[in-house]
């Protein structure tokens, strides 16, 4: 049996704070698609971590993590993951597992991001340069290598004439930045990859299905950054959606069960990119102060605006959600009125649809007002403690979208949640 955890909106959900939740019920946590682009952030005993590639069932000793065949995989990045994670107690010799089918990110693939990035001027997709595009890519385009490779004595050989026809690019976008010292890293880093377990990541998976262990299967990023139906070309390159864990991990689509979808009370962006609910005002700017809205990888602003229930029911249509997760509902707080947006009007034509391209157009929002509950729900652990004007809020939520809010998180630490009933 096989539960999902997914973002429903552009990334930074706190899908990373829901996993550690769920991790006790489950015995393999596993990662099936994204990369180092991820941010996920943690609690653990009052310390913050900000795991990348690392499944985020890591601090559970017991349970196994697995990095799946659908992630591209930095192993510099994942060296100084494990280094973290090992200060904090955790024997990742133990309880990490990688495929041998998951892609590789090189120095050249980050190059190439920077390098296209760079030449896309005024159109830039925002990217966090890790490689991810470029490395994805070269999957689809069959020239990537991946994990199992380098356990193989030929794998330097591949490694150069990859690396050559990178070059090739990299010229062709006139980039002449010196990464030699990043590719010393990398090959120093394999080193450190083939120490952990390497496995056949389908099969590893499927004997323990068969045997009646619990999956949770791991998104990064959100819906709407999703290749196929996010806000294309201002998206990610790969399905963070639910079909992702099917390719991304080898499982068959009828052992999924529970998809949970995360939502954050309200809307944040990271990047360049459509963003219909988007507040470019001073309410934009305290909803960024309130929830702390820097990017997790980066560093980055993020952009903040209402949530968006046009966009929010698409990504339960597209994703199967069975329960919905609101995450970051204290930060609305203090706040004299919230808003949902219900349907979009564009050249003079409502829908409550998502369009086959939104960049480009005048997207006018309309929006439902709420009075704010003005209390403070941070120390609240029960349904029926939350105040009545918020109640209210989600119970709208939940009509709208036909799929429960089941789980509300109410704080960054590992026990604010409360569940709704
Ligand atoms: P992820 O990428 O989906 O795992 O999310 P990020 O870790 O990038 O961003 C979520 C941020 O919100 C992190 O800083 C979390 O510590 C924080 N967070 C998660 N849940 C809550 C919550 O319910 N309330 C508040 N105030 N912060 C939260
Ligand atoms: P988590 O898992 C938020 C955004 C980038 C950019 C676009 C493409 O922490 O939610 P990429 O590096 O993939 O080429 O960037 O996608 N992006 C994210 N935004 N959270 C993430 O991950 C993201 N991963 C990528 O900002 O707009
Ligand atoms: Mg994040």
């Amino acid at each position: 049996m096989v539960d999902v955890i997914l973002g429903l909106q552009w990334g930074d959900e706190g899908k990373g704070k829901i996993v550690d939740y769920f991790a006790p019920g489950y015995d393999i946590i596993a990662r099936f698609q994204g990369g180092a682009n991820a941010g996920h952030t943690l609690y653990i005993n009052g310390d913050k971590v900000v795991l990348h590639q690392i499944p985020s069932g890591i601090f559970h000793p017991d349970k196994i993590n697995l990095i799946g065949n659908g992630v591209v995989l930095d192993p510099v990045v994942l060296k100084k993951e494990c280094a973290s994670v090992t200060a904090l107690g955790i024997d990742v010799t133990k309880n990490l597992y990688i495929s041998e089918r998951t892609h590789l990110i090189l120095p050249s693939h980050r190059a190439l991001d920077k390098a296209s990035e760079n030449a896309k001027g005024q159109n830039k997709i925002g990217s966090t340069l890790k490689g991810i595009t470029p490395a994805y890519m070269d999957k689809t385009g069959r020239n990537g290598l991946r994990v199992g490779d380098i356990l193989h004595k030929n794998f330097i050989s591949q490694y150069v004439k990859l690396r050559i026809k990178h070059q090739r690019l990299l010229d062709n976008f006139s980039f002449n930045e010196d990464f030699s010292s990043w590719e010393d890293d990398f090959l120093e880093s394999l080193e450190f990859l083939k120490s952990l377990n390497i496995v056949n990541g389908e099969y590893f998976i499927n004997e323990a299905l068969d045997k009646g262990k619990k999956v949770l299967a791991e998104g990064a990023q959100g819906s709407m950054l999703d290749v196929d139906f996010g806000t294309f070309p201002f998206v990610t390159s790969s399905n963070t959606t639910s079909s992702g864990v099917s390719s991304g991990l080898g499982i068959a689509p009828q052992k999924i069960k529970e998809v949970f979808g995360i939502t954050k009370a309200y809307c944040t962006r990271v990047g360049s990119g459509p963003f219909p609910t988007e507040l470019h005002d001073a309410r934009g700017d305290n909803l960024r102060k309130l929830g702390n809205e820097f990017g997790s990888t980066t560093g980055r602003p993020r952009r903040c605006g209402w949530l968006d229930l046009v966009a929010l029911r698409y990504a339960c249509m597209l994703n199967g959600v069975t329960a919905i997760v609101m995450t970051k509902a204290d930060v609305l707080d203090t706040l004299e009125e919230v808003e949902t947006c219900e349907s979009y009007t564009i050249d003079g034509d409502r829908t409550d649809q998502i369009p086959f391209q939104m960049h480009g157009l005048q997207i006018d929002p309309a929006f439902t007002k709420f009075p704010g509950w003005q209390t403070d729900i941070t120390g609240m652990k029960r349904f029926n403690e939350l105040p009545e004007q918020m109640r209210k809020y989600v119970s709208h939520i939940n009509s709208y979208l036909g799929t429960q809010v089941k789980y509300i998180s109410n704080g960054p630490g590992s026990d604010q949640i409360i569940v709704a009933s």
